[in-house]
């Protein structure tokens, strides 16, 4: 095991007294900062922050109750998705907690204009100073910074509250998430593609067993919106309910997706897309800065739109400063980046029926009560028919830090036991996790995150799969690293490394579970043009039905393993596993699957 100690971090600690509270608060939560998070001091007291207040959801299990019979192919109202406003009646928080809420904001003078509150009234959202909200919250605010990229951001290690809201709030943040977005991508080589002369001739084949058609000869070293088409079985898919049916990609920490980019990559791999572009919507000052094109996003643009053309395009970026007054103290990227989006899509009529984001941490830096929350607001959008998919994370069963020698697999809950480390949102039940396979045939990308939630308890829908994985291992396998009741990823997996991209005018090689991940939105996005053409619903939440089909219209990938942690992680077996979920698609045969129901 190679794991270093970095216990110069309880130099900067500076251990609260729990007397800091008035008497009238009670401790909601008190976490220890993950690890390579250093407290810089106290945070300035007129600086700006945003408190994210969550009012109790009581209909929630109502909403999960409808969710598991709308998208489970075997019941009678498979594909009846839910509207808004049905989905809003179900999040709602009793009238009261609001109540509760706007009594307590109000006796620390803040007025009624100064909260933003959901549609369905179950966040409000308040900016407040630093020296403000500590007083609410009994706690101190510090400046973190993290010892390895930098990021900066103003948190808590705790906070409290008047004992009156216990059953009106569920919890507030940003205080003591350290969690960010981070992106996705292992294996991004800026460096031209070789020269060396491929050693096949251009209409060199290759034909693999149980794969619908040959494959050029070239897809085993470069990746193109074709070698998808022919390795997936998508060739001659042609969609028609472009009027109907929509794709989104999601978008954060200035990742642009640039236009000029996606021409060329047109020009080079869908010709027939030349004259295309996508949508941009921005949110919460989001930008999409056509002279800082970001690899991320143009991977995420180019191939879930080269896919799926001519099926339209989203791109929703997000900003990641709150919306105040720039001040002298204000600190980059003190907001967290989910709920931010979830807030705004949520509120809209029309939702693209496909989306992909290829951003995550681990599991261990978001608070529990949170990373329910926004799990919870995923369901909301599978329940409103939206197929939402997550990258399954580079790093095997690790830390997704692509350096294993710098792998910290160390709990955070306090014991700093070995563990492997699952990612979020990866781990949230209510999303599709993709994980990443490479060569033609297809064998296990050994960077392809997979694992088990430790806060998320398995699915009925994949107890099944799972449990069968779990009697193959070895007895004793991996014993006290990974919690073998939690929610097991990735669900499917689909190629991920050597991807042809375009990026600041020329072409480039790049991975990760980044590229694997909007390759299969563009899939979905097919499929649910063939049910929309049908007549019949969007697909929605994938996972019911996916496990429901025990690995048809999957290409099951037996070979290889995803190392982290300084172990060789899972291997990839016959049926599910935790490096590539049930294996990659092939479309035509999902495609008649999935017109059954
Ligand atoms: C866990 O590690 C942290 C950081 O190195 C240290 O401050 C803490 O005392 C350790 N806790 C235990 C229970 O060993
Ligand atoms: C594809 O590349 C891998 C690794 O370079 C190699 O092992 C495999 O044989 C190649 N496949 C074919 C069909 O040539
Ligand atoms: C794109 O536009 C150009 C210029 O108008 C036109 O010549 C070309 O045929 C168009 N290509 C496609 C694929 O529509
Ligand atoms: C697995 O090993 C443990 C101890 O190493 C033992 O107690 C248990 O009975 C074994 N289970 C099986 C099914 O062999
Ligand atoms: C993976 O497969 C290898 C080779 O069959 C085997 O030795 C190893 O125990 C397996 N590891 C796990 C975690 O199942």
């Amino acid at each position: 095991m190679r794991l270093s100690p970095f216990s110069f971090l309880s130099l900067f600690l500076v251990p609260l007294s729990s007397s800091a509270a008035p008497h009238h608060l009670k401790l909601r939560q008190s976490v220890t900062p993950p690890r390579h998070w250093i407290r810089l001091g106290r945070a300035p007291s007129a600086h700006i922050i945003q408190l994210r207040i969550a009012l109790p959801q009581p209909r929630f299990p109502e909403l999960e109750r409808h969710l598991a019979e709308i998208s489970n192919p075997f019941h009678g109202s498979y594909g009846e998705h839910l509207s808004k406003e049905e989905v809003e009646e179900l999040v709602a928080p009793h009238p009261s907690s609001l109540d509760a809420v706007r009594e307590w904001l109000a006796s620390h003078g803040i007025r009624s204009e100064a909260r933003h509150q959901s549609l369905a009234g179950d966040w409000v959202t308040v900016y407040v100073p630093v020296a403000q909200a500590e007083e609410m919250l009994g706690t101190e605010f510090s400046v973190w910074k993290h010892d390895k990229d930098g990021d900066v951001l103003v948190r808590t290690t705790e906070y409290s509250l008047p004992a009156l809201l216990d059953q009106h709030v569920e919890l507030i943040q940003p205080t003591t998430i350290f969690h960010r977005a981070k992106r996705l991508r292992s294996t991004l080589h800026f460096s031209p593609p070789p020269d060396v002369p491929p050693s096949f001739s251009a209409d060199a084949k290759i034909t693999i067993p149980g794969y619908a058609v040959p494959v050029d000869a070239s897809c085993n070293t470069t990746i193109t919106v074709s070698c998808l088409k022919q390795l997936y079985n998508m060739v001659n898919y042609v969609p028609q309910a472009m009027n109907k049916n929509g794709i989104a990609l999601t978008s954060y920490l200035e990742e642009f997706a640039n236009f000029a980019d996606l021409r060329k990559f047109y020009a080079d791999q869908v010709p027939a897309a030349l004259n295309t572009s996508f949508n941009v919507v921005l949110i919460n000052g989001g930008l999409n800065k056509q002279s800082d094109a970001g690899a991320e996003a143009n991977l995420d643009v180019q191939f879930a739109l080269g896919i799926s053309f001519p099926t339209p395009g989203t791109f929703y970026s997000t900003g990641g400063k709150p919306p105040f007054k720039p001040d002298k103290h204000a600190v980059v990227n003190t907001n967290e980046p989910y709920m931010t989006w979830l807030d705004f899509i949520l509120g809209q009529k029309n939702i693209p029926q496909t989306i992909s984001t290829s951003y995550g941490d681990d599991e261990q830096t978001v608070p529990r009560d949170y990373a329910r929350r926004v799990c919870a607001g995923f369901a909301q959008l599978g329940a409103r028919g939206t197929s939402i998919l997550f990258g399954s994370g580079d790093g095997g069963v690790g830390d997704g830090n692509p350096d294993p020698t710098t792998q910290i697999c160390i709990s955070n809950d306090g014991t700093n036991r070995t563990r492997f480390i699952a990612s979020f949102p990866s781990s949230c039940p209510f999303v599709t996790t993709v994980g990443g396979t490479t060569q033609i045939p297809e064998v296990a990308a050994d960077f392809s995150g997979g694992g088990f939630s430790e806060v998320f308890p398995r699915p009925w829908w994949q107890e099944a799969a799972v449990e069968k994985f779990l009697k193959s291992l070895p007895n004793g396998t991996y014993a006290g690293l990974f919690n073998p009741e939690g929610r097991a990823y990735p669900d499917v997996s689909a190629q991920a490394d050597n991807f042809k991209i375009f990026f600041r005018g020329s072409s480039t090689p790049i991975g990760g579970t980044s590229a694997s991940t909007p390759s299969f939105a563009g899939l979905v996005a097919l499929l649910n043009d063939a049910r929309l053409t049908a007549g019949k619903p969007s697909l929605g939440f994938l996972n019911p039905l996916i496990y429901s089909l025990e690995g048809k219209g999957f290409h099951d990938v037996v070979v290889g393993n995803a190392p982290g942690c300084g172990t060789p992680g899972f291997n990839a077996t016959v049926g599910w596993d935790p490096v590539t979920g049930f294996g990659t698609p092939d479309f035509g045969r999902l495609k008649e699957l999935v017109l059954q129901y």
